[in-house]
């Protein structure tokens, strides 16, 4: 077992991915560590995001919020904006709380160890490994899905997800290293996202050929097993679009509590197997021939979409008025930006 996260290291050192917040294996090596901040940023941006999708929405906090005192003293609307595309809206509110909590609970400094990252809004035992690792060379053990996969293979093991967690969790920590414990958690890391990939993994140019079990069994391709997912249900809704004559858009910001929770969007029915009307203006609604339809993690969304023009200054009963020219329709979170999108091609056909 010994040689096994040193050949991996190996591997790394010739084919480490880059990455804006990353620091590579070289200057590693030679005593840099990564910035924490952008580290945990990274961290809380890839939770169910690919690296691909990440790189330009870090480059914009980044860029905006250079630091963690710039972000926990930002608007909170001005980050639901910037955060709007990526998803899982919880995370932008716990991004913000956790700034604000490093700010002034920790003197604006990262935590280093695990138990008091733990402690952190919207950092849970993922997250808060991968930054004690990365960001300050803790030798956490850091289990994200794919080092899930890569554990289930070079292990062979055919119990399935979610239930071997716990299995693939103890032999990881069997094989993370004391030294260079950043580098290796992000080995593993790339190792799953490059070559022990979920379908046809390059067995043939691992460096963990040789000891991996699944390899000798055959069985690589089929593992890790997984527990089939309940089927997804369907929820329906009506989504409101009303413009002013003067071009104004009618939106609402949504409750923190709900799902897109503080994020900015047209008016809409709770969503359900048959929601009742709700309309933020009592007026009379045209109803568009064509909805907007959105996968969550656990349901579908279809949207009805109704919309009316309105000439007059009567006050809606819920939402505000966004002059057109302030209206930017990529602040909006994804479902809301379709029902945009589905107005918007009937704004180009007139
Ligand atoms: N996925 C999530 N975090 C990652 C990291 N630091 N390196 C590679 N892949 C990742």
């Amino acid at each position: 077992m010994r040689e096994l996260p040193q050949d991996l290291l190996a591997w790394y050192d010739e084919h480490a991915r880059e990455m804006p917040w990353r620091v590579g294996p070289a200057a590693r090596k030679a005593g840099q560590l990564p910035d924490p901040y952008a580290v945990w940023m990274s961290e809380v941006m890839l939770q169910q995001t690919t690296v691909a999708a990440v790189r330009a929405y870090h480059d914009k906090f980044m860029t905006l919020w250079p630091t963690v005192d710039d972000l926990a003293a930002a608007d909170d609307a001005d980050v639901m904006a910037a955060w709007a595309g990526l998803g899982y809206y919880a995370r932008a509110r716990n991004l913000l709380k956790c700034a604000r909590s490093v700010v002034a609970d920790h003197d604006g400094k990262f935590p280093q160890k695990n138990d008091e990252l733990l402690t952190l809004p919207g950092v849970g035992p993922y997250t808060a490994a991968a930054i004690s690792s990365i960001a300050f060379d803790e030798p956490s053990v850091v289990v994200d899905g794919n080092v899930e996969r890569v554990m289930a293979r070079l292990h062979d093991v055919h119990d399935p997800l979610p239930a071997a967690k716990p299995k693939l969790t103890a032999l990881a920590a069997k094989l993370t290293p004391q030294k260079r414990a950043g580098d290796y958690a992000q080995a593993v890391m790339d190792l799953g996202a490059t070559i022990c990939t979920p379908r046809n993994p390059a067995c043939g140019i691992c460096p963990w050929r040789n000891p991996c079990a699944a390899r000798t069994a055959g069985t690589a391709a089929e593992l890790p097993k997984k527990t089939p997912k309940k089927k997804v249900p369907t929820r329906k809704g009506i989504a409101y679009v009303a413009r002013r004559t003067d071009g104004a858009w009618l939106l609402e910001t949504r409750p923190e509590s709900g799902l897109l929770g503080g994020m900015l969007g047209f008016p809409t029915t709770e969503w359900g197997d048959a929601p009742e009307a709700n309309p933020p203006l009592i007026t009379e609604w045209v109803t568009l021939n064509s909805q907007a339809r959105h996968t969550f993690t656990h349901f579908h969304l279809e949207l009805t979409i109704l919309t009316t023009t309105v000439d007059d200054q009567t006050p809606p009963e819920r939402g505000f008025y966004i002059a057109h020219k302030d209206f930017d329709p990529t602040s909006l979170p994804t479902a809301m930006r379709k029902v945009y999108d589905k107005i918007a091609a009937t704004l180009r056909d007139d």
